[in-house]
C-alpha cells in the first residue's frame, strides 16, 4: 500500500498517535482508490444516513433546505442526497484530494476544504444550514465530540444533526470513548437537543464495522459553549 499512514487505513490502532493533519493526509493520498476499497467492505453507512433523511422528509420540501455534509470525502452521501431531491447540499472536508473526486462529479455546491471541531468556521455564518449529516465520519481519529459546540452553532435551531457511528468506535475511538453517550445526553437533559437514536445490526454500516446507532439530534438552540 503506498502513501502517507498508509497502515492506518485499516488499522486504526495506528490512528492514535495521528494528528488531525496526518489523518487527512491519509484520506488525501487514498483519495483516488477510496471507493474502490469500500465497495469491497459492502460500505452502507452513506445509505443509512439518506435514507433516514428521505423518510424524515417529504419530496416537495427537499430543495428548499440547506444541507451540510460533514467528512464529505469523495460524496457518496451528498450524491445519495441529491438523487433523492436535495438540490442544495455543501460538502465540508480536511482531505483536498477526496473534495476533488467529489467535485469532478459535480456533487455539491460548495466545498470547504477544513477540520470541523470546536473552532469556529469564519466561512459559515451561524444558523446556516438546516441540516447536518455526516456518514462514516465518527471513526477513530476523524470528527472529535467538541466538533458537536460548532455544529450546533451553524445548524438552525429546529435542525437536525444525524450521523452513523459503529458501537466498537464508541468504545475504543480516543476522540469519542467516555464522551460522546455521556454529551449526548447531558445536552438533551439541558434541553439543547432531542435524541432520535435507531440500532443498527451488524452488517447495515459495512462487513467490517460491526453494530452501531444512527444519532438524529434536533437542534434547539442557535450557540452551546461546552
Ligand atoms: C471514512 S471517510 C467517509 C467519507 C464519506 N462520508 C463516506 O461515507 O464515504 C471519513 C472522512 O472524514 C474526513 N475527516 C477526518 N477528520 C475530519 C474532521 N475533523 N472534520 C471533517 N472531516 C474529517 C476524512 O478526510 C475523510 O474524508
Amino acid at each position: 500500500m503506498a502513501g502517507r499512514h498508509a497502515q492506518a487505513r485499516f488499522d486504526f490502532s495506528l490512528r492514535k498517535k495521528m494528528t488531525p493533519r496526518d489523518i487527512a493526509d491519509m484520506f488525501n493520498d487514498f483519495a483516488e482508490d477510496y471507493e474502490q476499497v469500500y465497495v469491497t467492505l459492502d460500505w452502507r453507512p452513506f445509505e443509512v444516513v439518506g435514507d433516514f433523511m428521505a423518510k424524515l422528509i417529504p419530496e416537495d420540501h427537499r430543495s428548499k433546505l440547506k444541507v451540510l455534509d460533514v467528512g464529505a470525502g469523495t460524496g457518496l452521501l451528498g450524491n445519495k442526497l441529491k438523487n433523492d431531491g436535495f438540490t442544495h447540499v455543501d460538502g465540508l472536508d480536511p482531505a483536498e484530494n477526496m473534495l476533488n473526486v467529489a467535485k469532478r462529479r459535480n456533487i455539491y455546491q460548495r466545498y470547504l476544504c477544513a477540520f470541523i471541531n470546536k473552532e469556529r468556521n469564519g466561512a459559515i455564518e451561524t444558523d446556516y444550514y438546516d441540516y447536518i449529516v455526516a456518514s462514516g465520519a465518527f471513526n477513530e481519529g476523524l470528527i472529535p465530540c467538541e466538533a458537536f459546540q460548532e455544529m450546533i452553532r451553524i445548524v438552525k435551531p429546529g435542525g437536525r444533526i444525524t450521523f452513523t457511528v459503529p458501537t466498537r468506535y464508541i468504545n475504543s475511538s480516543d476522540n469519542l470513548r467516555d464522551q460522546l453517550l455521556p454529551l449526548i445526553d447531558q445536552l438533551a437533559q439541558e434541553g439543547v437537543w432531542e435524541v432520535t437514536s435507531v440500532a443498527l445490526e451488524d452488517g447495515e454500516l459495512s462487513s467490517t464495522d460491526g453494530p452501531g446507532t444512527l444519532y438524529s439530534l434536533r437542534v434547539f438552540v442557535s450557540e452551546k459553549k461546552f
